[in-house]
């Protein structure tokens, strides 16, 4: 496969020439950065490619966002699409010898995602990225990203169900926690799982999307839980709604994390024997004498606590 169509290529240089003169280094903080390329004798041009690569070519400038680098000087790869991620590829476009062209699937999870990144990094949401725990797991990109796809649900998945289905694939645990009688809707899709996380990485621990502190953005759904209370019921403020929910499902009512009220709040309510004599081991305050725990009437916290989310009235979160 020597030399195919020299002409032709010449054509596509003088095309890259052009498009140099377009080229602007100016992008909206939100689209993602490029540095601009001038196209050597080592670029063939995205022409050259379509003659042996016709569905890559085909999907990838149509109904596909990478498509703007193909027609839009501004990104610095017009008429070269492919050598954005491919690199340059006249070597290998007048040999067909695969030795000569960037693989993503044969370099490793790092340097797939610095491809990518040489154009993303700047996104608001990649921020983490690189100490993100899909990253350091060597899940890259394009594991999550098909970039040859006509259509946008592959190229990125936006819809409820087509992202739960992605990241199930991987995490059956997860799925197998849906499935407790008592869970957040992800089977059946009336929410996603990047409602809760951020698979590119955020600056919180497992990944969960911000809102505030020590809170893994429940408060953007359940915001009658967000206060400022007058009155706060402190492991709600300070330690977060998982010191006493399950955040995927759980076998007991209300996704607490104990089977019943009860032993929740007594976790913290209570006084434990204490290696230290004289020192309670009782984080919040011990409920008063009048509770006497032996009664059913005392059993059900909730019945009489029932702002324990915290309060604008009580002091003693009852209302
Ligand atoms: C003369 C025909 C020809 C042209 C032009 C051509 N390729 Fe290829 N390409 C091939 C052949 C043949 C293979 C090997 C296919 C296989 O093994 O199934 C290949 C494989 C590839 C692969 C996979 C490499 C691997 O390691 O398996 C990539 C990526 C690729 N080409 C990109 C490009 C890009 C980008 C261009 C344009 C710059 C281009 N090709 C132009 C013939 C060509
Ligand atoms: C945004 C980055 C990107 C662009 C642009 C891109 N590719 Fe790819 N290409 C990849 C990645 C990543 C893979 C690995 C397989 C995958 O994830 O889809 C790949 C795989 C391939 C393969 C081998 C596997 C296959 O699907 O046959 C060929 C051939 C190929 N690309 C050709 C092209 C051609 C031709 C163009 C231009 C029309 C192009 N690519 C544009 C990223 C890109
Ligand atoms: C040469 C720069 C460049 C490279 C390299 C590049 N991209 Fe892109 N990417 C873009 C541009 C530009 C857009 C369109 C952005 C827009 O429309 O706002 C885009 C769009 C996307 C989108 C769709 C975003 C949306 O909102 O629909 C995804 C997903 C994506 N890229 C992933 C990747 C992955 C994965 C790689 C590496 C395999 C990659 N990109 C490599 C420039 C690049
Ligand atoms: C574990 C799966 C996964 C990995 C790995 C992943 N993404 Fe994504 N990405 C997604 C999902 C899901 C969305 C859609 C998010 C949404 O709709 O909120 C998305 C959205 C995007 C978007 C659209 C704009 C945005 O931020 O919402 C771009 C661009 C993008 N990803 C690029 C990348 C790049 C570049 C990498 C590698 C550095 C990468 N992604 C790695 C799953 C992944
Ligand atoms: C309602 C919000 C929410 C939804 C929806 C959600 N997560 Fe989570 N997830 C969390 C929180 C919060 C944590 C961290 C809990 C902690 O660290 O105490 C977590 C932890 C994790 C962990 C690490 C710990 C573990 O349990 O293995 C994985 C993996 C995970 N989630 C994957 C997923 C997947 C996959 C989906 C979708 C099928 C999903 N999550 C949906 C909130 C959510
Ligand atoms: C290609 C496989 C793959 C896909 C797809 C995938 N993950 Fe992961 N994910 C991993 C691996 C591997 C780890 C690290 C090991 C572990 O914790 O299970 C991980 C870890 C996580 C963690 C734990 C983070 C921590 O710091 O403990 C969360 C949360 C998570 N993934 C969420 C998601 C979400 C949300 C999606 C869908 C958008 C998704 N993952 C898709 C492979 C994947
Ligand atoms: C995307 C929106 C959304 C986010 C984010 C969210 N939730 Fe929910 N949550 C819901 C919806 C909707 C329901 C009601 C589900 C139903 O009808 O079964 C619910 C139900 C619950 C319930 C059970 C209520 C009951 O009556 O049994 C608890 C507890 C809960 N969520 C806690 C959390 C926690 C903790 C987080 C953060 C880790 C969180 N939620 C994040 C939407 C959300
Ligand atoms: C100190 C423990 C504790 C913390 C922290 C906590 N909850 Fe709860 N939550 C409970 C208990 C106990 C119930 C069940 C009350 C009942 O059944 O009477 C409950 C019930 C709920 C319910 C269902 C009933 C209702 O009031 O709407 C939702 C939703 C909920 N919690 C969300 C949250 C969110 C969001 C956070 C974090 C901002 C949070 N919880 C923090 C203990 C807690
Ligand atoms: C994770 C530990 C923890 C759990 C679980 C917990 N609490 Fe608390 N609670 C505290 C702390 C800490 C305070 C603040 C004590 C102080 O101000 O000295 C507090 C304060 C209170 C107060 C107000 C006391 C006052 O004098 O201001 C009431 C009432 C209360 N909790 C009831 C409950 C009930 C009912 C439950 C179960 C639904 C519960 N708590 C679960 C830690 C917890
Ligand atoms: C029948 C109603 C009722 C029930 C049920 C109930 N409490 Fe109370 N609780 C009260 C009242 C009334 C006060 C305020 C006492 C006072 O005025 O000093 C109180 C006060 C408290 C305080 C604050 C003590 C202080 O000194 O600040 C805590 C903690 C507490 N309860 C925990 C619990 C726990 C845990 C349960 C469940 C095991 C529970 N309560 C069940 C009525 C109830």
């Amino acid at each position: 496969m020597e030399n195919v169509c020299p002409s032709r290529r010449r054509n596509l240089r003088a095309t890259g020439v052009a498009a140099l003169l377009f080229l602007s280094g100016s992008l909206f903080a939100q689209k993602p950065a490029v540095v601009p390329k001038a196209f050597g004798d080592d670029y063939a041009g995205s022409d050259m490619c379509q003659m042996c690569h016709e569905d890559n070519f085909n999907n990838v400038t149509h109904n596909n966002a990478h498509r703007v680098l193909e027609t839009d000087p501004r990104y610095g790869f017009q008429g070269h699409v492919c050598e954005s991620c491919h690199g340059p590829g006249a070597k290998h476009a007048s040999t067909g010898d695969i030795s000569f062209i960037r693989f993503p699937s044969k370099l490793s999870a790092a340097e797939t995602d610095k491809m990518c990144l040489n154009c993303h990094l700047n996104q608001p949401t990649h921020a983490g990225r690189i100490q993100s725990t899909h990253a350091k797991n060597a899940v890259s990109c394009p594991s999550c990203h098909k970039m040859h796809v006509n259509g946008g649900t592959l190229l990125v998945a936006r819809k409820n169900a087509d992202v739960n289905t992605l990241c199930e694939g991987c995490h059956a645990n997860v799925k197998a926690q849906f499935e407790m009688p008592f869970r957040h809707k992800i089977p059946e899709n009336a929410m996603k799982c990047v409602d809760c996380h951020n698979p590119h990485g955020t600056v919180r621990p497992t990944m969960t999307q911000t809102f505030a502190a020590s809170e893994p953005g429940c408060l953007s759904c359940h915001g009658d839980k967000r206060g400022p209370f007058t009155f706060e019921h402190a492991p709600v403020k300070f330690d977060g709604c998982t010191a006493c929910h399950e955040q995927h499902g759980s076998a007991n009512p209300r996704m607490l994390v104990r089977s019943t009220v009860r032993q929740v709040c007594l976790e913290c309510h209570a006084n434990m024997p204490n290696a230290v004599p004289g020192e309670s081991l009782a984080m919040g305050v011990v409920p008063p004498a009048l509770h006497n725990l032996n009664s059913p009437v005392y059993q059900n916290c909730t019945v009489c606590h029932q702002k324990l989310h915290g309060s604008y009235a009580d002091r003693f979160l009852m209302k």
